[in-house]
């Protein structure tokens, strides 16, 4: 089985971030399950950071449909393609937040260059897997 994974950025609504966050992770981890996935989820000042993974056909299917949601915009695909173990394998989808762990400010701090897209993805994929640890 080829394992895949995701790695996006994007902006919430504001308005209603919190509310939207709890509604997603709802959905999604009834629905990762479903379809195995996993994965880790982080929001941050109306910004969603996630890494998705697992066979796939799957991921591709549920990458498509999150990659629509009209909860979100401003998409970055930071990161994508097989990967050769999940990095989340305990998590449907786990989920932090700025409050108690600020992403921002774990990037400015490591001296991770934003706009090296390499770098800035793999700094991301750092601190989600420390939320883990
Ligand atoms: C930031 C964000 C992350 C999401 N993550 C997931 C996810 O990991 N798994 C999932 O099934 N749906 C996720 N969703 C929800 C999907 O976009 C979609 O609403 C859900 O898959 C239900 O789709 P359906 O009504 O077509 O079954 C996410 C949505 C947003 C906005």
């Amino acid at each position: 089985m080829v394992l895949s994974h995701i790695l996006y950025r994007s902006s919430g609504r504001l308005d209603q971030f919190k509310q939207d966050c709890e509604d997603i992770l709802v959905s999604a981890r009834r629905q990762n399950q479903e379809y195995r996935l996993s994965g880790f989820l982080h929001a941050e000042d109306g910004i969603f950071v996630q890494w998705l993974e697992g066979p796939a056909e799957a991921l591709d299917f549920v990458a498509g449909k999150i990659l629509a949601d009209p909860r979100h915009r401003d998409i970055a695909i930071l990161a994508k393609g097989e990967i050769a173990e999940r990095q989340f394998p305990r998590w449907s989808m786990g989920f932090s937040t700025g409050e108690s762990a600020p992403l921002f400010e774990y990037l400015a701090e490591q001296d991770i260059n934003t706009h090296d897209k390499r770098a800035y993805a793999s700094g991301i994929h750092r601190f989600l897997l420390e939320r883990v640890a």
